[in-house]
């Protein structure tokens, strides 16, 4: 969506600070031991408890209130039995609507001890988020983004899955644009004030090619790379971005 009014804005805010908040408190909660459902039951007592609502569930009825994916895991793991282990990277990724507006982040938890490459990618994720939002500027082209993070991921030897877009949002969880994460010179494109959307970078020790595994969800690395993301939901203007989904 594009903003157009105040209310917009106090709407997007206040679902935006919801999923900020429930993240961290997930973030917190992740131990060793514990299965991913047990960490989305937290995810759903959160957002009840705020009266909103898992965008994916009421979206595409994932079965689940979060997505959880774990190692070579990419996006959309659904949480169930499985147990969370020391050296696991456990991506949350909540998104949720609250008001008829919807935002959407994702972590990478590093359960310790981690191996130096975990921790690298890990951090590689974080930085790449951080630089593509600087560049998220109106009047800019919408591939600075996927150029400033492709140029993060390969000075760190990583790769950035190409297949893994991040999208406009606001009145539904996924909007247009696609935004993809990776330099295309061939995409005129500009960024728009007032133009709401995600930056979510995959970046994985692999090749990059991904596959939808049996369950009809978990999207996971051919090659078994392990895959680090982190996702802000944030509005356009003519400076810097106004980071909906961040708390600082
Ligand atoms: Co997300
Ligand atoms: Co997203």
């Amino acid at each position: 969506m594009t903003v157009e009014s105040l209310q917009d804005i106090a709407g997007l805010r206040h679902i935006g600070r919801i999923v900020a908040q429930s993240l961290q408190t997930l973030e917190a909660a992740v131990r060793p031991g514990m299965s991913t459902a047990e960490l989305d039951a937290q995810a759903g007592e959160l957002l009840k408890a705020t009266g909103a609502r898992s965008a994916p569930y009421v979206t595409y009825r994932f079965p689940g209130n979060s997505c959880i994916s774990i190692n070579d895991e990419a996006t959309h793991g659904i949480p169930g039995g499985r147990i969370i282990r020391p050296g696991d990277l456990v991506k949350i990724d909540l998104s949720a609507s609250a008001g008829g507006y919807f935002a959407d982040a994702a972590v990478t938890v590093a359960v310790p001890p981690v191996a130096e490459r975990g921790r690298k990618l890990t951090d590689c994720a974080r930085a790449a988020l951080d630089a593509a939002c600087a560049v998220a500027v109106a009047g800019k082209p919408i591939t600075q983004i996927g150029r400033a993070i492709q140029r993060i991921a390969q000075q760190q030897g990583f790769t950035v899955i190409p297949s893994l877009a991040a999208h406009g949002i606001g009145r539904a969880l996924h909007e247009e644009p696609s935004v993809p994460m990776h330099f295309d010179p061939r995409d005129k494109r500009l960024l728009v004030e007032g133009q709401v959307i995600t930056i979510e970078p995959h970046i994985t020790t692999g090749k990059g090619r991904i596959y939808q595994a049996k369950d009809g969800w978990t999207l996971r690395t051919r090659d078994k790379g392990y895959v680090a993301q982190f996702e802000h939901t944030l509005v356009i203007t003519k400076g810097r971005p106004l980071v909906l989904t961040s708390l600082s």
